[in-house]
């Protein structure tokens, strides 16, 4: 079924001129996979977050999968994370055989709750995945302390948090390693990619070097004037490395990082204001001493001053022309989880009131002002008329 003409989509990327240039230079330079493209890329993203070592790969889940490998998670350890997250921070602890551990979150933003890992830590607890949900910093410095004195590594999940921060410290900054994603619904996007960033030089070359099978040189080096044919496999690698193509759109949009984040700053503060003080809607509030990414806009109902649910809230939206979004169903509420770990609902209820009563709004830079102003109208409209 055609959209409406006036359809306001939860998502939809822009992919300017420039980007469109950047890509084709690559594609006609006669290198397109990775090269020296995505070491531009590299220094590029480094320089943003202020990070000595970034590496790129085909995506955050691999940068994940990566970091834990590069940290020796093995069979019988566990880790610490949340269930308010998208599948891949968990997934990537079980690639390693190790063992999830979720950990409840906290009721105003959904992130993991730093007052309850302590409880969570075993003799097996190897580290911790804390997640920035939507962009909104988790408590860093309680779960840095944490970690410290339990001896635990920590990779971040930044995947929606590339220009977020907490006490002047960005995401991903603050522990061993920080994952970003560049999917296609990202703040900046090389169609599918990824990138780990960390302090410790060691890391970041174990990780390239698992990046692309545990070979001693990658083939860029090799099929240069200076390079050789020789290489090693040193370690047992994987398949994860980023292609010029996909870096030359990511270093394109990362010129735009600044520009695109003011413009989410300042949507967001346009359904801030229609929001507030409503008595059935909850908007999520920016903390003092954080930078928010606005990756998503995770607005509340509060169900029991509407006579509707949240799946007709959405419907109600739809037909006003405008897409939403939930994230996330928790992880424990998954048949997987549910039938290989034996979770069950009512295991992490402040998971569960979030995701009950949370809706995506659409919340990205393509947006025009009058089309946030739309959408807060018909939120507003919809709550007005389904008041108890
Ligand atoms: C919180 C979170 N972590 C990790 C990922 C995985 O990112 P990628 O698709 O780049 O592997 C996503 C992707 O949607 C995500 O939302």
């Amino acid at each position: 079924m055609a959209e409406p003409k006036d359809f306001i989509p939860f998502h939809r990327a822009i992919i300017g001129d420039d980007d469109i240039a950047e890509v084709v230079d690559t594609l006609r330079s006669g290198w397109i996979t990775t090269g020296p493209k995505v070491a531009a890329f590299e220094q590029a993203f480094a320089r943003t977050v202020g990070a000595p070592h970034a590496v790129a790969v085909n995506s955050c889940t691999a940068a994940m999968h990566l970091a834990v490998a590069a940290l020796d998670l093995g069979p019988g350890d566990e880790v610490i994370t949340t269930p308010y997250t998208f599948v891949a921070t968990s997934e990537v602890i079980l690639y390693m055989g190790a063992r999830p551990v979720f950990v409840d979150v906290r009721p105003e933003d959904a992130n993991i709750d730093p007052d309850l890992i302590e409880a969570a830590i075993t003799p097996r607890t190897r580290g911790i995945m804390p997640v920035h949900v939507a962009g909104f910093p988790v408590r860093m410095d309680r779960v840095m302390e944490i970690a410290r004195a339990h001896g635990l590594w920590v990779v971040e999940d930044a995947a929606h948090a590339i220009e977020t921060a907490w006490k002047g410290v960005r995401a991903g900054r603050w522990g061993t390693a920080g994952a970003y994603s560049f999917y296609a619904t990202k703040n900046i996007t090389s169609a599918e990619g990824g990138m780990l960033a960390c302090d410790d030089e060691a890391l970041a070359d174990r990780v390239r070097h698992l990046s692309l099978h545990g070979m001693s040189r990658d083939a860029w080096k090799r099929y240069t004037a200076t390079g050789s044919w020789y290489y090693e496999v040193t370690a047992r690698g994987y398949k994860y490395n980023l292609t010029d193509v996909a870096a030359a759109l990511g270093l394109s949009q990362l010129r735009k990082i600044d520009a695109w984040h003011a413009l989410r700053q300042r949507y967001a503060a346009t359904y801030a204001a229609a929001f507030a003080g409503h008595p059935a809607l909850v908007p999520p509030a920016v903390p003092a001493d954080a930078v928010v990414a606005w990756h998503l806009y995770p607005l509340r109902l509060r169900l029991d001053a509407l006579g509707i649910g949240r799946a007709e809230f959405i419907e109600r939206l739809r037909l006003r022309g405008i897409g939403t979004s939930v994230h996330f169903i928790p992880l424990h509420l998954h048949p997987y989880y549910r039938e290989s770990f034996g979770c069950r609902p009512g295991q992490f209820p402040r998971a569960e009131a979030f995701y009950e009563a949370e809706i995506s709004l659409p919340l990205y830079p393509g947006l025009a002002p009058e089309e946030v102003e739309r959408v807060a109208a018909a939120v507003v409209g919809i709550a007005d008329e389904a008041m108890q």
